[in-house]
């Protein structure tokens, strides 16, 4: 990646872009993340592609729950880009797709200010309508392609078939709240100016080792946000500690930059984390010492505290109002890729005030993989 510094100015809506339009996993076993991300966490399977619908080398399932669109690819064959991803990555995400208006305007802005382009815009067709695809390299081996859908009527992109997937009850979550990414010793301030430079983003919030660091591990983060803030982008860099960071373990076990967590959003926390721990989801522990005196820190709190507390739920406020959230434990072996579960009551927080209790939490579940 490269930028110029000699560029004039980004206006607000350099790349005009609607919101997220889904996110694409590369998987080892597509069939059986399928089955886990219905059976766990409720979403449905609407589309499919593979070997019955034309396509020889790779399958690919569509889950969707409200707003939420997951793509989970796996390769059919061993000498394939999506078998690479899985052997040095593990299960991970290769594309953050962004809803837009104008695919090929995107590309060209996006490429001409410093994007290294990974797929020039093409048009994809069927009975359903036209879609307009491109895509551009961001941090590691994770890419953004637009998706420019002009009332496509169809149930996902063209070359994709209507499949109904298990019977599976909903657990309300609706719609991708932020999606962070991690980057490595000191790349934070260049992906900043990347989604600056490149897309006309601008700074939302940014947090130091001073708000995030325990004892043992720190990180730095600052968060960039699109024109209309449907698009949130978090980016972590490690920071000096006296063991390991998440962060690097993160790098280590995912070889190199990539996304850390997707935080869903839900209008009632305490019904989907109760719904997603009946499925078997497994959370980050909050010690009970977390709710000593929380009523009295959040004052006016509509939730009860004893299901906070039973649920290891976590509360942070800021001027505008409170947010609680959770975070799940990783969703594949090796330590890297999670959900945050996120309700906003007012907050624009990304819960500063918990990434103290979060991280040793997290340092417990490091120290049990002897990466601390
Ligand atoms: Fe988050």
């Amino acid at each position: 990646m490269t930028t110029s510094t000699s560029l004039s100015p980004t206006p607000a809506d350099l790349i005009a872009i609607n919101g997220t339009d889904h996110v694409e996993f590369w998987v080892g076993n597509a069939k059986q993340a399928a089955y886990y991300y219905q059976k766990a966490f409720g979403f449905q399977v609407v589309a499919y592609a593979g070997p019955e619908t034309g396509i020889r080398d790779r399958a690919s399932y569509v889950l969707q729950q409200n707003k939420i669109r997951f793509v989970l690819t796996t390769a059919l064959v061993g000498d394939h880009p999506v078998a690479k991803h899985v052997l040095d990555h593990g299960d991970g995400v290769r594309d953050v797709a962004l809803w837009v208006e104008d695919a090929a305007k995107a590309f060209r802005l996006a490429t001409s200010r410093g994007a290294r382009a990974v797929r020039e815009p093409h048009v994809v067709e069927d009975a359903h309508g036209r879609v307009t695809l491109a895509s551009v390299a961001t941090y590691g081996e994770t890419i953004h392609t637009f998706v420019q859908r002009d009332g496509y009527q169809g149930v996902f992109l063209p070359g994709y078939l209507p499949r109904e997937g298990l019977d599976v009850a909903a657990t309300g979550l609706e719609f991708v709240d932020h999606i962070v990414g991690n980057v490595g010793w000191n790349e934070m301030n260049t992906w900043v100016e990347y989604y600056q430079q490149v897309f006309g983003f601008h700074h939302f919030a940014n947090f130091d080792d001073k708000d995030i660091s325990t004892e043992f591990s720190a990180l730095r983060s600052v968060v960039v946000a699109n024109h209309n803030e449907r698009i949130k982008f978090p980016l972590n860099e490690p920071a000096e500690g006296k063991k390991k960071s998440q962060i690097e373990e993160y790098i280590h076990s995912y070889g190199g930059p990539g996304v850390q967590h997707i935080a869903l959003n839900t209008s009632d926390i305490v019904d989907t984390v109760r719904k997603l721990k009946a499925n078997g989801v497994e959370f980050l522990a909050t010690p009970g010492s977390y709710y000593d005196g929380l009523a009295r820190r959040f004052e006016g709190l509509a939730e009860n505290l004893a299901e906070l507390k039973e649920l290891g739920i976590l509360v942070d406020r800021d001027e505008k109002g409170y947010m609680l959230q959770l975070f799940t434990k990783p969703l594949e072996d090796r330590p890297t890729v999670f959900f945050e579960i996120i309700q906003r009551k007012g907050s624009e927080s990304f819960g500063k005030g918990n990434f103290k209790a979060l991280f040793e939490s997290i340092e417990r579940e490091q120290d049990r993989r002897g990466n601390l």
